[in-house]
C-alpha cells in the first residue's frame, strides 16, 4: 500500500545526477537539446520545482534547514508520461496467442466485464497506480470501462496520491457484448457527469474516450464530438490504424470517409489534446493532417510487436517538415511492461527495424518531454525547471549486476541513458516523487 501523502516536508531538495531537456532532439541536435547536471541541487515547495540548477551555485541559497536528499548514484528525471495504457487490462497482461480484433473478443472483453463490480473497479485501480509508480511514470492518460464506476474508482486512487492523470470513460455502442455496450445518449449523460465530477479536480484532467471506430455508431461519434466542445480543456482519446483487419473492418463500416482518420475529423474529435492510440498504418496524407490538426499520436512499440500489428513508423510521423507529436505509450494489457524503459527498449528495436536510429537522448524526451508535449501539458509536467510540478523519478544505472557491470564501461551521459533503456526496467527505478511527495521508494523495507 503507498502511504498517504503528506510525509515529504513541503519544502525539500534534492541532489544528484540530473538530466532534462531544453529543446526538442527530434528538431534540434541531440547533444544541444539535452540539459545534464551532473551535481544538481532541485529545491521543490508546495509540490513545486522552486530552482535547479549547479549544487555549487545554489547550495548557498537554500533556505536554513531545508531537508536534503542526496541520490548519489541515482539520475534524477522528469517522472515518465505514458500517453496510452487501459488500467482495466492489467490483470489480463500477456494473453497468448490472438492478434487484435481476436484477442479483444477472447481476453478484453470479458476482463472489462469484471468492472462491472465496483470493488473489483477499486481494487485494480489501486494495483494499477502503484505498479505505475513503481515503474517512474507519474502520468499517464487512460482508458477505464464502460462503467461509470471505473472512472470514478480510477480517479478517486488518482486524487489520494496526487498524480497528473487523463482519464475517461470507455464509449461502446455497437460491435461489443451486451454487458460491455452503452447507447450514444447514455454513453454521453454519464461522459458528462463524470466529466463535472472530476475534470480539472485537483491534478484530474478528463479525456473523451470513443474505444474505436468500430465500437462506436456515427450518431456516438458525433455526440463524443460534441461533449468535447461543452467544457474547456477535455481530452480524446481512442484508437487508430492499429491492425490491418481493423483497417479493412473501418473501411467497411464507413465506406464515405476518406480514411480511418477522417471518420475520427468528420466527427469533430480530432485537434489540440486529441490522442490517438497507434497510427501504424497511417499514410503521408494523414501525418499531414495529425499535423495541421495538432493531434497526437501515441506509439506503443510492445504491444504493436506482441500482437503483431506492424512497425510504426516514429521518424515518418516526426518528420521536421510537419511534425506530428508523438508520445509513447505502454498500452498494457496489449502492451507487455508498464516500464517505460523496456518501452523505450522495444522502440529502439522497432526504429532499427525501420532503418532508423533512435538516439538515447531522442528515446528519453519521448518518454518525459515528449509525452507532456504530446498531451499538451509541457507547461506543468515533462522537464525539470522552476515552476514545473515537481513529478520526478530517480534512476539506478547498476540495478542489477549486469547493469552495474556495463554502467562501468560507460563514459557518456548518453551511453548511460542508453543502457537504461535497453537493461533497465521497474527495479531500475529508485525513487518516485509525485508534486514533491515521494510515493514510491524501492528499498524501504516492506510493510
Ligand atoms: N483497439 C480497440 N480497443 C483496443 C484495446 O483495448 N487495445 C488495443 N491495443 N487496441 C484496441
Ligand atoms: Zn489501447
Amino acid at each position: 500500500m503507498i502511504p498517504s501523502p503528506p510525509l515529504t516536508p513541503a519544502r525539500h531538495a534534492l541532489r544528484g545526477r540530473a538530466v532534462t531537456f531544453g529543446a526538442n532532439p527530434f528538431l534540434d541536435d541531440p547533444a544541444r537539446a539535452l540539459v545534464y547536471e551532473p551535481d544538481a541541487l532541485i529545491l521543490i515547495e508546495d509540490g513545486r520545482i522552486a530552482r535547479f540548477g549547479a549544487f555549487d551555485a545554489l547550495r548557498d541559497t537554500l533556505p536554513p534547514g531545508t531537508p536534503l536528499t542526496h541520490w548519489r548514484e541515482g539520475i534524477i528525471s522528469a517522472g515518465f508520461v505514458d500517453t496510452h495504457v487501459h488500467y482495466p487490462q492489467l490483470p489480463m497482461i500477456a494473453a497468448y496467442g490472438e492478434q487484435l480484433l481476436e484477442w479483444l473478443e477472447r481476453y478484453t472483453f470479458p476482463t472489462e466485464a469484471r468492472f462491472a463490480d465496483p470493488d473489483y473497479a477499486a481494487g485494480v485501480a489501486r494495483r494499477f497506480l502503484r505498479e505505475l509508480l513503481r515503474a517512474g511514470t507519474t502520468s499517464a492518460a487512460v482508458y477505464c470501462t464502460v462503467h461509470p464506476h471505473s472512472v470514478d474508482a480510477f480517479f478517486a486512487e488518482s486524487a489520494r496520491l496526487n498524480t497528473r492523470m487523463v482519464a475517461g470513460k470507455v464509449l461502446m455502442d455497437r460491435n461489443a457484448p451486451a454487458n460491455l455496450r452503452d447507447t450514444p445518449q447514455g454513453g454521453y449523460d454519464d461522459s458528462l457527469a463524470l466529466i463535472d465530477r472530476w475534470h480539472q479536480r485537483g491534478r484530474q484532467l478528463y479525456a473523451v474516450t470513443p474505444r474505436f471506430a468500430a465500437t462506436s455508431t456515427e450518431e456516438q461519434l458525433d455526440l463524443a464530438g460534441s461533449l468535447l466542445r461543452q467544457r474547456a480543456g477535455l481530452f480524446m482519446q481512442t484508437h487508430l490504424s492499429e491492425n490491418l483487419a481493423e483497417v479493412e473492418w473501418i473501411r467497411q463500416l464507413f465506406p464515405r470517409r476518406g480514411s480511418y482518420l477522417d471518420v475520427y475529423a468528420h466527427a469533430g474529435l480530432v485537434g489540440p489534446r486529441s490522442v490517438l492510440g497507434h497510427g501504424v498504418h497511417v499514410d503521408e496524407d494523414s501525418f499531414h493532417a495529425c499535423h495541421a490538426a495538432g493531434c497526437a499520436l501515441a506509439h506503443c512499440p510492445t504491444s504493436n510487436l506482441f500482437l503483431g500489428s506492424g512497425a510504426f513508423r516514429l521518424f515518418d510521423a516526426l518528420d521536421p517538415r510537419r511534425p506530428v507529436r508523438v508520445g509513447l505509450g505502454t498500452d498494457v494489457g496489449a502492451g507487455t511492461s508498464l516500464s517505460q524503459l523496456q518501452t523505450l527498449n522495444e522502440a529502439y528495436k522497432v526504429a532499427q527495424s525501420t532503418g532508423r536510429r533512435l538516439h538515447p537522448v531522442q528515446a528519453f524526451w519521448l518518454a518525459t518531454a515528449g509525452g507532456a508535449h504530446a498531451l499538451y501539458l509541457d507547461d506543468r509536467i515533462g522537464t525539470i525547471s522552476p515552476g514545473m510540478e515537481a513529478d520526478l523519478c530517480v534512476l539506478d544505472p547498476g540495478a542489477t549486476p549486469l547493469m552495474a557491470q556495463r554502467a562501468e564501461q560507460c563514459e557518456t551521459i548518453e551511453d548511460l541513458l542508453f543502457v537504461l533503456m535497453m537493461l533497465g526496467d521497474d527495479r531500475s527505478v529508485r525513487a518516485t516523487y509525485v508534486a514533491g511527495q515521494m510515493v514510491h521508494d524501492r528499498d524501504a523495507p516492506a510493510g
